[in-house]
This record gives C-alpha cells, sequence and structure tokens, in this order.
C-alpha cells in the first residue's frame, strides 16, 4: 500500500503546482511565505517541512533562516523531492531528505518549527498520529508545530473535487476534517491556535506545548 501512494505521488508531481495553484487559489504563490512567516523562525534557525512536496514552503522556509540556518524539506516521494530539487537547487541553506514521516530520521529537540502544509489530512491510517509523535519529540521544548490546509473551496467545481477526494479517504476520514480538526490536535498539543490565510482559502493550526 506504501508502495503504491509513493508510486500515486510520483506521478502527481508532474502536474501538481498547476493543480494546487487552481485549488487554493493562490495564483501569486504567497501562501507558503504567509506559513514561513507564523513559524516566527529567523536567521540561524534549523527547521523541518514535513510532506514538503514540490518544495513550495521551502524557499520562503530559507528565506527566514538564512545562510547561517537550514530548512529541511522532508517526503516520500522521489517524484515530489525531484521537483523540489530542480526549484530549490542553488539555495545552500535548504536542503532534501527522503523519509516517511512516521520515523522522522532526526535528533530530538533540534527544530525551531515543523510545518506541514496542505498534506496533513492525506496521511493514512496511524501515520497521522505517528507523525504527530515524531513531530513532538524533534521540536525544540516550546517550539510550534504548523499545519496548513484548504478551506472548503467556494468555486462548485473545484468543491465537487475536494468532495471528491474527501469521500475516497473514507467517510470517518473527511468528519474528521470538516468538523474536529481542531480537536484532533488538542489530543496531542496544549494550546492550537488556528487563523485563517489572508489569500487564497486555506487555514493554519499553530500547536505548541506538546502532550505526553
Ligand atoms: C498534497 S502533497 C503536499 C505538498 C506540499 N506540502 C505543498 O504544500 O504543496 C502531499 C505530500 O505528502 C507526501 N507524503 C504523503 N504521505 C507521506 C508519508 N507517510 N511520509 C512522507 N511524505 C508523505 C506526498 O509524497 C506528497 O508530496
Amino acid at each position: 500500500m506504501r508502495k503504491f501512494r509513493q508510486k500515486y505521488y510520483d506521478l502527481f508531481s508532474k502536474c501538481y503546482d498547476r493543480f494546487i495553484a487552481m485549488h487554493a487559489t493562490d495564483r501569486r504563490g504567497v501562501l507558503r511565505e504567509i506559513l514561513a512567516a507564523q513559524t516566527g523562525a529567523g536567521p540561524g534557525d534549523v527547521v523541518l517541512d514535513i510532506c514538503t512536496g514540490t518544495g513550495a514552503a521551502l524557499l520562503p522556509l530559507g528565506g527566514r533562516v538564512g545562510m547561517g540556518g537550514l530548512a529541511v524539506g522532508l517526503d516520500f516521494s522521489s517524484g515530489m523531492l525531484g521537483v523540489a530539487r530542480r526549484k530549490t537547487g542553488g539555495t545552500p541553506q535548504i536542503c532534501l531528505v527522503q523519509a516517511d514521516c512516521e520515523h522522522l530520521p532526526f535528533k530530538a529537540g533540534i527544530f525551531a518549527a515543523v510545518t506541514c502544509s496542505h498534506a496533513f489530512y492525506e496521511l493514512q491510517g496511524q501515520t497521522q498520529t505517528l507523525a504527530l509523535r515524531e513531530i513532538q519529540r524533534c521540536l525544540k521544548p516550546g517550539a510550534p508545530f504548523l499545519m496548513m490546509e484548504h478551506e472548503v473551496p467556494e468555486n462548485r467545481f473545484v468543491r465537487l473535487l475536494f468532495h471528491v477526494r474527501l469521500i475516497s479517504m473514507g467517510r470517518e476520514r473527511a468528519v474528521q476534517i470538516l468538523k474536529h480538526e481542531r480537536n484532533f490536535l488538542l489530543q496531542h498539543f496544549q494550546q492550537v491556535t488556528k487563523t485563517t490565510a489572508a489569500t487564497g482559502r486555506s487555514k493554519v493550526f499553530i500547536c505548541s506545548g506538546a502532550k505526553p
């Protein structure tokens, strides 16, 4: 099943950037800049973007941490990472790692922030819970995890595609996504704040204070 999903994302990588621009109505590509700004990361920090895909969040994150810092993009799809490599190549403070987010290949307590953009809902089975535990392990004490996701699209055609995609993930998952996402995050973090991005139709959950 995992191999099948990796292949699915490898194929999706070929048209992913065009698809996401249409879905998020983010024609100027500023959504991930908003996400990077909300991390509060600054020069010299080390940050992680899980499920980085084609690396949309990495350039703004790399810009914030500067030459003395490091922005790490992690994904399990070689196709997605190939596109990310082409987009971020030549930026020395950005590095790419191929791994499953269930098992982050990093030491504990090293990241000033961890981000996940438009990907968390797609994690299958226990992967969401395992990934959150790993994120908590790798964050510095008090550092935030930021999850950016789509709001329900206004355009009728795009909304239809959104709902078809939700249904394909199963009813329980769809209800969790539409109604209980904050409660789910509160099972793992002491504080969860929701903000809505001023552009596009996306929301950001800023989570801090790991629960044991
Ligand atoms: C919808 S894309 C999001 C890409 C990117 N974060 C963005 O904002 O455009 C989902 C990404 O999650 C990755 N992914 C899914 N399950 C994963 C897992 N278990 N471990 C690592 N990456 C995973 C996929 O390969 C894909 O690149």
